[in-house]
């Protein structure tokens, strides 16, 4: 990415998923890029860290760990779910369950929160965090309703990072946090809605090489902004 020094430090946080997995790839074939460190619930790193959402210990502790690589240019966080083994995403209100959503505000809200917590501390004095989020999550673009849990779990999350980005300016004016749309991206998360023919969904090899052209055009002055895969700025 050319808006770093060369020699730059990336962190991935949910590097075992689709989009994560391909960040990583991306990253270390960037000849700028000194270093790149993977982070996730299901891969033991090279210092031996998984991290649970669910479990703020492990997120601290990794944090804590990792201070050693740091400051990171760059922290991108690849995490989420939309369903769950015995969970879908809502049709109707009647359909809502109070285990499922306490699950995936865990996982989508609560956990990114405590992401916000321990790594933003870790971004260099000019560095980007790109935490996915989900259009879907826009209160202003929502037209066709349903997913209520999914949509609220995101719109929370965008909340939280609206207000990171607050934080972050009067400590490191140049630095910047942002919610990013993926588009609709082929994974174990997308499986049941977008494997039919016809199907937008795309490799994500495609989306990260598109997200981290939009992460190296941003300014400064968009820390905090909500910007799809194809750099458009994305309603509340
Ligand atoms: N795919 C799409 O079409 C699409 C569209 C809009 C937004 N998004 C967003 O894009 C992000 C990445 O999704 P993806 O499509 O790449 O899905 P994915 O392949 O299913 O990856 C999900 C990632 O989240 C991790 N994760 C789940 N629960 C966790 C927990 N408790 N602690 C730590 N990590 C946890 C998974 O780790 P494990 O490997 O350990 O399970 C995995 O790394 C998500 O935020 C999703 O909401 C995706």
């Amino acid at each position: 990415m050319k808006r770093f020094p060369n020699g730059y430090k990336a962190l991935v946080i949910g590097a075992s998923g689709s989009i994560g997995a391909a960040f990583v790839r991306d990253l270390q074939g960037d000849d700028r890029c000194e270093k790149v460190t993977s982070l996730s619930r299901s891969e033991v790193n090279e210092y031996q860290l998984t991290i649970d959402l669910k479990d703020e210990v492990s997120v601290q502790f990794a944090a804590h760990t990792l201070q050693l690589d740091g400051p990171f240019d760059l922290i991108l966080v690849a995490t989420g779910v939309l369903h769950g083994n015995d969970f879908m995403p809502e049709k109707r209100l009647a359909d809502i369950d109070i285990k499922a959503m306490q699950e995936t505000f865990s996982i989508n809200t609560l956990g990114p929160a405590l992401l916000l917590k321990y790594f933003l501390p870790l971004l260099s004095n000019a560095g980007v965090m790109g935490l996915i989020s989900a259009k879907v999550g826009s209160i202003g673009d929502n037209r066709l309703g349903g997913w209520y849990t999914y949509r609220a779990s995101k719109a929370a999350l965008n909340m939280l990072i609206k207000t990171a980005a607050i934080e972050l300016k009067r400590q490191k004016p140049e630095a910047m946090v942002v919610a990013i749309h993926p588009g609709t991206v082929i994974s174990e998360l997308s499986k049941p809605f977008a494997g039919g023919s016809g199907s937008k969904a795309r490799d994500a090899a495609i989306a990260s090489q598109e997200i981290l052209q939009v992460l190296d055009s941003l300014n400064a002055e968009q820390s905090g902004g909500f910007f799809a895969y194809d750099g458009q700025e994305l309603p509340w």
